[in-house]
């Protein structure tokens, strides 16, 4: 009874609310945006069993499986293949039409039905048998990793078996209140070749498995009994340069609307004219008619600040039109915003954000409400500076990453990819570069709510080839398509600075041929958005090529520093061998702003220092020299990198000598499953600033030192253990956000050094080892401004845990990572230690995973026990749904003090 009191009085106040106009959101919106995550049914062919013949279109067989090569080698041409008729490919390409401009190109769909009666795609078949698995899911991250020459998924995908054919299950609520709605599928992305049937009848699919993309499901309804669906995902090995994921990997919904309502991505907000006094909103809303009968509608925006339901800050008044039907309408408008809170990067501005709520009313009843989330903030390219955020100049300090949570795979989490932020934004990182293909939703809705600036990248291969089954299969059919599904998503995110429509394709290599390519693509990412500026990645540069005229914005990828310049690549005559290119591309392009989308691709294994360190400032890897074959590890001077890549001060310095350039994406923030350069044997890449697991390198603090200048900092390298180099050159090298250092060992000083020109870590390499401490004092401006201290501890006595947040939420979501460190008996963090350490968890979380950040570490990803490497270890846990309560996390060593953390799950 008093619950309906309440009920009846919030009606009331809704009605009192949006006759005053101020606010749309107490209506009850009739769109339903419902996750249908939960209660999946799995079932995975064996990846050598021939699957069901239910196939997209017949693949090149695979006759180069060298994944091992590196990762400059250029693009091939691709192999022609004739289409089998069997294949289903003509029931899918419809699925773009919306994405393809000229109607007279959209694809028409056979009609009925395939002829083929699998029984998978019936309601009645019986998959109780099946797996049942909650979405995002990734089939292949629990392993077990493929070891060996004669792995299937070798190195350069991770050795994990996400190679094969699986099928997804699901019956979806559907009830007589749905008739004369319209219900889409809503698919946030799955890996890959997802061809999507209902009750039995084909619906369509889309193969690129990076991408969003919707399916209307309104034909096929069962308003009489079950709605079974049914995806079938199919993820060819070969297909990628890193791991590719596998399966449902992201959300997935089911949207129910009007007949009548706002098309798919179908709201465009831009600002411009934008100053501290006032902005000029331009908002667009697309609006379909999926009925029989034309219709006349109101269409109304409201924007609000982000947080704030109440006050219309700024507004688009009513207007009214008339859709034909089966026909779609767009309406736009403009506003001004007095006094703007502005979005822009931290340290120096904030991420403010404002929201539109656009309604949809016929005859004075609301049809349709809509939310677009979006910042005010003026974007300026300047080529002798770089790049302007509401006119004050943001160098980027922005790292590439790829999409995988680590040890989660690629099973979408918001805290994971939070942390991810977090532990960046700590380093000073201010920009991420999505690569290189458009990223989760929602980790862009983090870094407009962090203020990151990011790069949102579509494709790695036009049509010439990397891999042998990668994009290049589905370019001719689906590149307007996908480039348009980035946009059309991402468009409205104020932290997406750019588009980028390619990386270190092979067309830059075909001179007119592949700007010609290149053209089409930017042709399309303007339709879709004209106010953002276009790029694609070059690692073979030449300023009279053809290509680079086609972009806005040059996008170097290790063309700054050169590449190969070293003389032991002097007797090298088949591989990129570069000089600096800053210098001639600004003279060729004076009116584009250079920015450097890929630099570094240094390497090293955290906490494994090899000697002897080289002199120079940079070097390649070389057995014996920066790596170490027996071990499968780099070394953590942080002064190796790949062959065609530089240490971060060699780059550091050529940005400095070129100080037009907008800065640089390191190449990578984290380390990520494939891509193991230079021990393809193993199944995580060494690119990474941190690692795997989370934790940071020394590289970390040579970022922070540079990227924060402010923040008074100092850290030393090696650890100070090393019983076997007694009386052995040590080299110490010391990274400080101030401006010289004091080096002491064992309370003798090694003498003070101050940075020079171009010098950004201060090395003492003739340090002769002795046991003991280590300290370094810094100074800024002549006044001491950080110590440190390393000192050589004792065997490995006990454990100590650290969780990242005491209180997690108990959404059975929401995750605890908790780090592990091995200590001596005085509470000295054992830099060497490698104990084996088991994790247990009481109380209402699970533990999903552990790591420790060793890209050779072959131990599945779900399992309890893991070695520590360089002293450490990760453990995740995961909330339980509903189930709040104290969480208890143990973990335990032979022959260690165990340790314990408590987390309380709300
Ligand atoms: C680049 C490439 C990246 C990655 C990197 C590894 O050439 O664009 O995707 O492969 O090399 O060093």
């Amino acid at each position: 009874m008093i619950q309906r009191t309440n009920h009846y009085f919030i009606v009331i106040a809704s009605l009192l609310l949006a006759a005053c106009n101020s606010t749309t959101d107490a209506i009850q919106n009739p769109r339903e945006h419902i996750s249908i995550n939960k209660d999946w049914k799995f079932y995975k062919y064996d990846s050598h069993t021939v699957a069901d013949d239910l196939y997209y279109d017949v693949r090149p067989e695979v006759t180069d499986v060298n994944d091992s090569k590196a990762a400059d080698t250029p693009a091939t041409e691709a192999e022609k293949l004739k289409a089998s008729e069997k294949a289903l490919k003509s029931y899918i390409l419809p699925t773009a039409n919306a994405f393809i401009k000229d109607s007279s190109r959209h694809y028409i769909r056979p009609e009925g039905n395939p002829e083929i009666d699998f029984p998978f795609v019936q309601s009645t078949f019986n998959d109780t048998d099946w797996e049942e698995v909650t979405i995002p899911h990734d089939w292949a991250i629990k392993g077990p990793f493929q070891e060996g020459d004669n792995a299937e998924v070798t190195g350069g995908m991770g050795r994990l078996p996400s190679n094969g054919v699986a099928w997804y299950r699901k019956k979806i609520d559907i009830t007589d209140a749905d008739k004369n709605k319209s219900v889409f599928l809503d698919v946030d992305g799955i890996m890959s070749y997802a061809m999507v049937w209902l009750n039995g009848n084909l619906v369509g699919g889309w193969p690129y498995g990076y991408n969003s993309w919707r399916l209307d499901l309104t034909p096929y309804l069962n308003f009489e009994g079950d709605n079974q669906l049914a995806i079938r995902v199919d993820n060819p090995n070969h297909s990628a340069r890193w791991y590719p994921r596998a399966g449902i990997y992201r959300n997935i919904w089911l949207t129910k609307t009007h007949q009548v309502h706002i098309a798919q991505w179908g709201t465009t907000v831009s600002t411009r004219d934008v100053s501290e006094d006032s902005a000029t909103v331009d908002f667009s809303v697309s609006v379909d008619n999926d009925s029989e009968t034309s219709t006349e509608i109101d269409v109304v925006t409201e924007i609000y600040a982000k947080e704030d339901s109440v006050s219309v800050v700024a507004l688009l008044p009513k207007k009214t039109l008339t859709i034909a039907p089966k026909k779609s309408k767009k309406i736009s408008g403009s506003t001004t915003i007095e006094n703007p809170k502005l979005w822009g990067p931290p340290p120096t501005q904030t991420p403010n954000l404002y929201k539109a709520v656009t309604t949809i009313s016929k005859n004075g009843k609301v049809i349709d409400s809509y939310n677009t989330s979006f910042g005010i903030r003026s974007l300026e390219f300047d080529p002798n500076q770089g790049i302007l955020v509401n006119g004050e100049l943001v160098k980027i300090k922005g790292v590439n990453e790829h999409h995988d949570l680590g040890a989660l795979g690629s099973a979408f989490n918001v805290r994971a990819a939070e942390r991810k932020l977090e532990i960046l934004k700590e380093m000073g990182c201010n920009a991420i570069r999505m690569a290189h293909n458009p990223p989760a939703p929602e980790l862009l809705d983090l870094c407009d709510k962090m203020g990151f600036l990011v790069i949102d990248e579509v494709f790695d291969s036009w049509e010439r080839k990397k891999t042998p089954h990668d994009f290049h299969l589905i370019f001719p059919d689906w590149y307007e398509a996908d480039t348009r599904a980035m946009v059309r998503r991402d468009k409205n995110h104020p932290s997406i600075i750019m588009w980028s429509y390619g990386n270190e394709v092979g067309e830059q290599y075909t001179d007119e041929a592949g700007a010609e390519i290149g053209r089409k693509l930017v042709e399309i990412v303007k339709d879709e958005d004209p106010t953002r500026l276009t790029t694609s990645a070059m690692n073979w540069a030449k300023s009279d090529m053809p290509f680079p005229t086609v972009m806005d914005v040059i996008s170097f990828n290790y063309q700054g520093e050169g590449i190969r310049q070293d003389p032991v690549f002097d007797t090298v005559t088949n591989r990129i061998k570069t000089k600096p290119q800053y210098e001639p591309f600004h003279k060729k392009f004076p009116n584009k702003v250079i920015l450097s989308s890929e630099t570094a691709s240094a390497a090293s294994s955290r906490g494994i220092y090899l000697f002897p360190v080289t002199d120079k400032i940079s070097a390649p890897m070389l057995n014996g020299n920066g790596k170490d074959d027996t071990i499968s590890q780099v070394s953590a001077y942080e002064l190796y990198a790949v062959d065609f890549g530089s240490s971060a001060d060699k780059v550091f310095a050529s940005l400095d000598k070129h100080p037009y350039s907008a800065g640089e994406f390191v190449w990578t923030g984290f380390d990520y499953l494939g891509e193991p350069t230079p021990y393809y044997n193993c199944r995580s890449s060494y690119n990474g600033i941190i690692d795997l697991a989370g934790f940071p390198k020394d590289r970390y603090y040579l970022y922070q030192a540079r990227w924060r200048p402010d923040l008074p900092m100092v850290h030393i390298l090696p650890h100070w253990n090393w019983p076997e180099r007694v009386g052995k050159v040590t080299p110490v090298h010391i990274f400080t956000s101030g401006d010289g250092v004091e080096l002491f060992l064992n309370g003798t000083s090694l003498g003070k050094k101050k940075k020079g020109a171009f010098e950004y870590r201060l090395r003492w390499d003739d340090v002769i080892y002795q046991p003991g401490e280590l300290k370094a004092v810094s100074y800024k401006n002549g006044k001491v401004w950080a110590e440190e201290m390393v000192k050589t501890t004792g065997v490995p006595a006990k454990l100590e845990l650290e969780v990242d947040r005491n209180t997690i939420n108990s959404d059975g979501l929401d995750l605890a990572y908790i780090t592990v460190r091995v200590l001596d008996e005085e509470g000295d963090f054992v830099a060497n230690a490698e104990n084996e350490i088991e994790f247990t968890v009481d109380g209402p979380g699970a533990l999903i995973a552990t790591d420790n950040g060793n890209p050779c570490d072959m131990t599945e990803f779900p399992s309890s026990k893991r070695y520590a490497f360089s002293g450490m270890a990760l453990a995740i846990v995961k909330s339980k749904s509903g189930q709040p309560g104290t969480i208890k996390v143990t973990a335990t060593s032979d022959g260690l003090e165990l340790a314990t953390v408590e987390i309380e799950s709300k």
